[in-house]
């Protein structure tokens, strides 16, 4: 299933070492992870770790189950044999699939060795693996469906791994996600466009939106908003409005879109 990073040659698993035929080898980390990164794509760390901890702190608390069902409806009857979870962060939504679709194996892999390490802990199960979607280190035509949850995508190598007549499912933040929590800090909200999903090996054949009301207190506010580019872009008093806010209702609203491999 996996290819080397360096040459695509087959990776053979063996000993927690996966080997190809010119040597290169890669270690297992203690807690299951393989680290495929290679040197020249590792300038880039991928989400800081305050936001990595803030995200599982807010999932855990299960606010998104509704987009994580609506997942597993979409994918379940497609009755997928391996799946692949590309920028999977630290694990909630791959984690929540394979403990319910269990007749199916799953690989996750993201550009933060943090996250992935956190991913490894939290579920054995998972073939977890370091590496960018702009090189994966997976054989093509080997996986049948793809998740992309609020990560980048590669449509060149989304299309290589996914197999002939396979999935890729993307979700993505509508205009007015989280509108509340943007007119608490920004006196002038700015809509953020969506993300265009165009690409002539896909065909889009079904999109759906989700929108749910989170009734929510402290620190899950805060650990919204942490977990959210705006952390970063936000002046301080802005933030503090956040850090003091006791109870808001916010509104989740996302976008599905199921693309098959034509
Ligand atoms: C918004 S987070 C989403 C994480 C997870 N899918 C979730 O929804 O909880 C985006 C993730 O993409 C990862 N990422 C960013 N650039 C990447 C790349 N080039 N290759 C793989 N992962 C990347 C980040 O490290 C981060 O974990």
């Amino acid at each position: 299933m996996f290819q080397c990073p360096h040459c695509q040659n087959s990776l053979i698993i063996k000993n927690n070492q996966a080997t190809c035929s010119n040597n290169h080898m890669f270690d297992q980390a203690k807690s299951g992870y393989y680290n495929f990164l290679i040197k020249s794509q590792k300038s880039f760390k991928g989400d800081h770790p305050s936001m990595i901890l803030a995200r599982r702190d807010f999932l855990n608390q299960n606010h998104y189950k509704p987009l994580i069902e609506e997942i597993q409806a979409l994918l379940s009857p497609l009755k997928p044999k391996n799946l692949l979870d590309a920028g999977c962060g630290e694990g909630y939504y791959t984690n929540f699939l394979q403990n319910h679709m269990t007749f199916c194996t799953f690989f996750a892999f993201d550009i933060s060795k943090d996250a992935v390490d956190k991913c490894a802990r939290k579920n054995h199960e998972i073939h977890t693996f370091v590496s960018s979607v702009n090189s994966i280190p997976i054989q093509s035509g080997s996986m049948d469906i793809i998740l992309s949850m609020f990560a980048p995508i590669d449509f060149d190598e989304f299309s290589r791994v996914i197999s002939n007549q396979g999935y890729l499912l993307v979700a993505s933040a509508h205009p007015n996600h989280l509108l509340e929590l943007k007119e608490l800090t920004y006196e002038k909200v700015k809509i953020h466009t969506p993300i265009h999903l165009k690409d002539p090996r896909f065909n889009i054949i079904e999109t759906k939106d989700i929108s749910f009301t989170m009734l929510l207190q402290q620190p899950d506010i805060t650990n919204l908003f942490l977990m959210t580019p705006y952390s970063f872009r936000t002046r301080q008093e802005d933030k503090q409005k956040v850090f003091d806010k006791a109870s808001l209702n916010i509104t989740a609203h996302f976008t599905l879109t199921l693309l098959k491999r034509v």
